[in-house]
């Protein structure tokens, strides 16, 4: 309720600048005396029938924040201090880089949906390796803490040949910082990237991954993070790629470049609006078609980290339910508000997720 009237008058801002605003507030609210320890108290989740084990790694809970949401690894104490068992940051590059022009991230509210052309803004790999390098040191030996993964990207003028320098330099910057690690070739906002799941273009790039890996004193988990656009031929070849490079999971799915699952008046917001990828309700129903579809063509054996259109706790439970070991939120973070991990993980644990969580706007 509190959040809904917040939401009205952030939902007038700009949505990066709400974003940015908002973040910034809760972040600053945690650093004061006992704050962090308030939100904690409203929001937090300890819940040990919660926890799950994913690629050989113990989550405190299954719902976390998806990419992007926290790309420089500056939120991880307020994010925590919300429930989220996990966060993924980046996409990290290892330049800093702009991104494309603002205004690049717009709100779909009679659908619950996002576009957003953010174009991998972040701080260079180096800003992030020292921000998580002070969370751990406070934070790597508390039990049942938050789980953080990196997602690496490439620059944008770096040629597709060479992407794979791209990777491996984030891969060895960020090695022993984060718990687990994702390939991010799926986002539709860096002109030619999404070339990069094609199989030749990956085996370049997940094989000097895992050749670095192996040469680490203690190997991390390594999953790619998949488009929902691929055709479902592309996605039997990548399910099939997966397994053959021992990579250790899937996160299905980044956002669409579709605008046909949306309502007509979004349509008509969205073609305004212009390029980029949509996230939110519209992509739920492709998202779950993913997810299934590899974790068949995989005979069960590959770990998928749902992603997609989870607003709530039903699109949550549906998901880990059609295989998912762990689900991450983004949208539904925007459009729920602060107790959105929270609010999910008391559901999961009463298993009584109702479709009826609906935002109406
Ligand atoms: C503004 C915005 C920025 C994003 N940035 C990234 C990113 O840098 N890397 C990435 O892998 N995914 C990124 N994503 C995709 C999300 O991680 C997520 O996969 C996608 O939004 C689908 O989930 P949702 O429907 O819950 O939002 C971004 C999404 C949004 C809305």
């Amino acid at each position: 309720m509190m959040y809904q009237i917040l939401r009205d008058l952030l939902f007038r801002l700009d949505a990066e600048h709400a974003h940015e605003w908002s973040m910034g507030l809760l972040s600053g609210f945690c650093r004061l005396p006992g704050g962090r320890r308030l939100i904690a108290a409203c929001y937090g989740v300890r819940e040990p029938l919660l926890e799950t084990q994913a690629f050989g790694l113990r989550f405190p809970n299954p719902v976390g924040l998806a990419a992007g949401f926290d790309k420089n690894a500056e939120h991880l104490e307020a994010l925590s201090a919300l429930g989220f068992g996990f966060v993924e940051i980046g996409t990290v590059t290892p330049r800093p880089q702009p991104g494309n022009p603002r205004p690049r991230l717009f709100r779909l509210p009679a659908d619950q949906a996002l576009i957003n052309r953010m174009g991998f803004n972040n701080d260079g790999v180096e800003a992030v390796g020292r921000r998580l390098a002070d969370w751990r040191t406070h934070h790597w030996d508390e039990p049942g803490r938050m789980l953080i993964g990196g997602n690496i990207g490439k620059n944008k003028d770096t040629p597709n040949e060479e992407a794979w320098r791209d990777y491996e330099a984030c891969f060895l910057q960020l090695h022993g910082m984060v718990d687990y690690f994702v390939v991010n070739v799926s986002s539709p906002n860096t002109p030619g990237l999404r070339a990069l799941q094609e199989t030749e273009a990956l085996t370049g790039i997940l094989g000097r991954l895992q050749e670095a890996n192996a040469r680490m004193p203690e190997r991390v988990p390594i999953l790619l993070k998949i488009a929902p656009d691929l055709s479902d031929a592309q996605i039997d070849d990548i399910a099939n790629l997966t397994l053959k490079m021992a990579l250790d999971g899937v996160v299905a799915n980044n956002t669409s470049i579709a605008r046909n699952p949306l309502s007509e008046r979004s349509r008509r917001l969205a073609a305004a609006i212009g390029t980029g990828g949509l996230s939110g309700a519209p992509i739920c129903e492709r998202s779950l078609q993913v997810l299934k579809r590899i974790r068949e063509k995989t005979q069960n054996e590959l770990p998928v980290i749902a992603s997609g259109g989870i607003l709530n706790c039903w699109d949550a439970q549906e998901r880990l339910r059609s295989g998912a070991c762990l689900v991450q939120v983004w949208t539904g973070f925007v459009y729920g508000g602060p107790s959105t991990a929270s609010s999910i993980c008391k559901l999961l644990l009463h298993g009584i997720g109702t479709k009826n969580q609906k935002y109406t706007h």
